[in-house]
């Protein structure tokens, strides 16, 4: 089944779309600001010959020439994290001030929780949960790396997610990267869809509305909740939104990112969802040279 061609009413330009999954993606670090400083960095791979340079929007987001950015000094000494470009969204959206109580959802491996941590200047309170005991590892292993000691690894279902273990009834904010079919990852997975299937889509949705709404009721009056994906499908993005504002006391509210993107879908294939799901931002593989990403922000009823 061709996957990707559900997809062609979405798209302002089907072709470029179909080209752009077809290419590999260009290989983007972050730097990691808890060890070093951009200027440090790049100084670090302009001694090892490395040709770097910064995605506009983001001046910690470094294109460089190699594809092997694991083997140079700057990324073993922890000043620089391999990050697709659309993965430094959420945090972004997210942001987070230093001394804020956070809790990612879903946190395997790590890059988003890194992101936050080194955003929140290593202060205040992060919690990463994951629900695969395997993945944890990983998590652990990056966040050290990266000199993370702000943070909690919880091993938990999120959807059931207690915060009985801490001295406090709700977080600040919340991400939920959450898991997804990964429809978006075909550039850096060119088997991303081999398991693709229409009951995968509807169970994975169960998930992801399941820790979204445990999210919103983690997350203290007036805080902020950030849902993101990387898949195109509707029932994972928009009708995952539009369960939550029923389920829940939330808003989804307007975010400035400066990528190119379109709004998120009101209509999908005979549904429609609450107009306010427009909010939410599609980031398409050909707009910015990037993966495919879906972010929305919410902010908790007060
Ligand atoms: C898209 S990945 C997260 C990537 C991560 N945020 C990052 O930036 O490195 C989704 C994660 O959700 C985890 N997951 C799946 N179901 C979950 C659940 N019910 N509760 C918590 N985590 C879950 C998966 O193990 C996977 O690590």
């Amino acid at each position: 089944m061709d996957v990707l061609a559900r997809y062609e009413p979405l798209v302002d330009d089907y072709g470029a779309f179909r080209a752009a999954c077809e290419r590999p993606l260009p290989t983007v670090v972050r730097v990691n600001t808890i060890e070093a400083d951009v200027g440090r960095a790049t100084d670090a791979l302009d001694e090892e010959g490395v040709g770097w340079e910064p995605r506009a929007w983001h001046p910690g987001l470094l294109e460089l020439g190699t594809d092997s950015p694991g083997n140079t000094w700057p990324y073993f000494l922890g000043w620089l994290h391999g990050q697709e470009e659309v993965s430094a969204i959420p945090p972004v959206v997210l942001d987070p001030a230093p001394g804020d109580r956070v809790w990612d959802a879903c946190a395997a491996p790590g890059s988003k929780t890194t992101q936050l941590a080194a955003m929140m200047d290593d202060r205040g309170f992060l919690v990463a949960t994951d629900d695969t005991l395997g993945r944890l590892a990983p998590l652990r292993s990056n966040a050290e790396r990266l000199g993370v000691t702000n943070l909690a690894v919880t091993h938990a279902d999120a959807r059931n997610f207690s915060l009985a273990a801490f001295e406090f009834d709700t977080f600040d904010a919340a991400l939920v990267d959450a898991p997804c079919s990964g429809e978006g990852t075909i550039r850096k997975n060119p088997a991303a869809l081999d398991g693709w299937s229409e009951s995968f889509l509807a169970g994975v949705a169960g998930v992801q509305k399941g820790i979204l709404r445990r999210a919103v009721q983690a997350t203290r009056p007036g805080g902020t909740v950030v849902y993101s994906t990387c898949t195109f499908a509707p029932e994972e993005n928009e009708a995952v939104l539009d369960f939550v504002l029923d389920a829940e006391g939330c808003r989804i509210v307007d975010f400035e990112v400066p990528l190119e993107s379109t709004p998120g879908v009101t209509e999908w294939q005979g549904e429609t969802f609450d107009p306010s799901v427009e909010r939410a931002r599609r980031f398409w593989p050909h707009h910015n040279d990037t993966g495919g990403f879906f972010c929305a922000k919410l902010e908790v009823a007060g």
